[in-house]
């Protein structure tokens, strides 16, 4: 396994449309493990396959969640290949979003609180799940990837241009 380089904005690959993965070869096996370890690492809880330079309708996320309130984190890895999503509720909820190609920027999102999608996971099963709370913001957010949108692109020209800001501020002091 190998930790894979970052895209960050305003990297224009980050803007690139992702097209249907064709095989579950191992080539795809190796860059699921890859992204899982990318991810850990960084350390976040969602990455698209366009993150790491692959344009390519994947994406992993663990929302590390602890079995117990104040419990220790659990890994859950999931793995969502061709990902769709099927339905959105009209309720909205809002969540502090973050993403590991705006780093340490954070800024809130409304998106339908509950979404009904299906995908592959890694085996190449076939789920079609109704997903809410964190998980349903979660894939929302990464499935924006696929897209080559970012969670930036949903806020105000104001508050997106401040957030710009502070993250080139925080870059020149690094
Ligand atoms: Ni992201």
């Amino acid at each position: 396994m190998a930790i894979l380089p970052i895209l960050e904005t305003p990297d224009p690959r980050l803007r690139t449309i992702s097209t249907p993965v064709e095989a579950i070869d191992d080539d795809l096996q190796r860059l699921i493990d890859d992204m899982f370890e990318t991810m850990y690492d960084a350390p976040g809880i969602g990455l698209a396959a366009i993150q790491v330079g692959v344009p390519k309708r994947l994406l992993v996320m663990d929302l590390q969640e602890p079995e117990e309130e104040d419990g220790p984190p659990v890994r859950k890895p999931m793995v969502f290949i061709n990902p769709q999503i099927l339905d959105g509720s009209e309720e909205l909820s809002v969540y502090q979003e973050g993403c590991l190609s705006v780093p340490e920027q954070y800024a809130e999102v409304e998106r339908p609180a509950r979404v009904r999608a299906s995908w592959m996971d890694r085996d190449g099963r076939i789920h079609e799940e109704e997903l809410d709370g964190l998980l349903a913001t979660c894939l929302q957010h990464e499935m924006d990837h696929l897209q080559g949108v970012l969670f930036i692109d949903h806020l105000s020209r104001l508050k997106r241009d401040m957030l710009l800001k502070k993250l080139n501020k925080a870059r020149r002091a690094a």
